[in-house]
């Protein structure tokens, strides 16, 4: 399986400034064949982001998506029209939409199997507070995370891919060491019914990603900030082994 490198660019980057992230991005990692390299645009910077990708090697996903297929939910969006759109990936229960927008592992479920059901490939977030993480409680904090949200699609998980982002390291410029990502990654794997990609999330850098990207157990990188610089996230797509 090829490394997984995405960039969630979060809320940021009007339709304009999209365009012109990706022309550059293009331009700098347009030949890059043995990496699997994903935008995650703001939803209304999708259309122009999926006309640019389009017949490149670059994939598309989108932030978040609601659990029904349609109907009155003033404000959200239905992973059909992120299909339609050209989306194959779809971000689930960022560590932002979990804590500021109070999403519950229970509607990450709902959001899991509808995902499934439609076939966009869900980047599934798990991962500890600080806090939680001091009180020596990340293990038993993880494992929720992962009962409740695969909950009945556990033996499908081979068909998503997992993110472990410890939340006291995302926008925080706190980078958990490459062991404390692997020993989570180990930990997680062995929680999972089947094989899937886990990727490490949380102030991952051109500084950081190659001593990261060396451990066997971290199948690829989540990245937040340093997406939104082309140069950045090119440098990230090509670290070097
Ligand atoms: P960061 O964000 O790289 O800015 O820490 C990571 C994420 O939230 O996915």
């Amino acid at each position: 399986m090829k490394p997984i490198i995405a960039g969630n660019w979060k809320m940021n980057k009007d339709p304009g400034e999209s365009r012109s992230l990706v022309q550059t991005l293009m331009g700098l990692v347009g030949d890059v064949k043995d990496r699997e390299i994903i935008v995650i645009p703001p939803f209304t910077s999708l259309p122009i982001v999926a006309e640019l990708v389009r017949n490149s090697s670059i994939k598309l996903g989108a932030q978040n998506m609601h659990w029904e297929r349609s109907g009155a939910f003033t404000g959200e969006i239905s992973g059909l029209f992120l299909l339609a759109l050209g989306c194959e990936y779809v971000v689930i229960g960022h560590s932002e939409r979990r804590h500021v927008m109070g999403e519950t592992d229970e509607v990450l479920n709902k959001k899991l199997k509808t995902a499934l059901d439609i076939g966009l490939i869900s980047i599934f977030c798990v991962g500890e507070t600080e806090k939680e993480r001091e009180q020596g409680r990340t293990e038993e904090v993880i494992s929720r995370q992962l009962t409740n949200g695969l909950k009945d699609i556990e033996n499908e998980v081979h068909k998503m891919i997992l993110a472990y982002e410890p939340v006291w390291a995302i926008g925080t410029g706190k980078t958990a060491t490459p062991q404390q990502a692997a020993d989570v990654h180990t930990f997680i794997r062995g929680q999972l019914k089947k094989q899937s990609s886990i990727l490490y999330g949380g102030s991952v850098k051109p500084e950081n990603v190659d001593t990261l990207m060396v451990e066997k157990e971290i199948n690829g990188v989540l990245v937040g900030g340093a997406s939104l610089k082309p140069e950045s996230f090119a440098r990230i797509v090509k670290y070097s082994q």
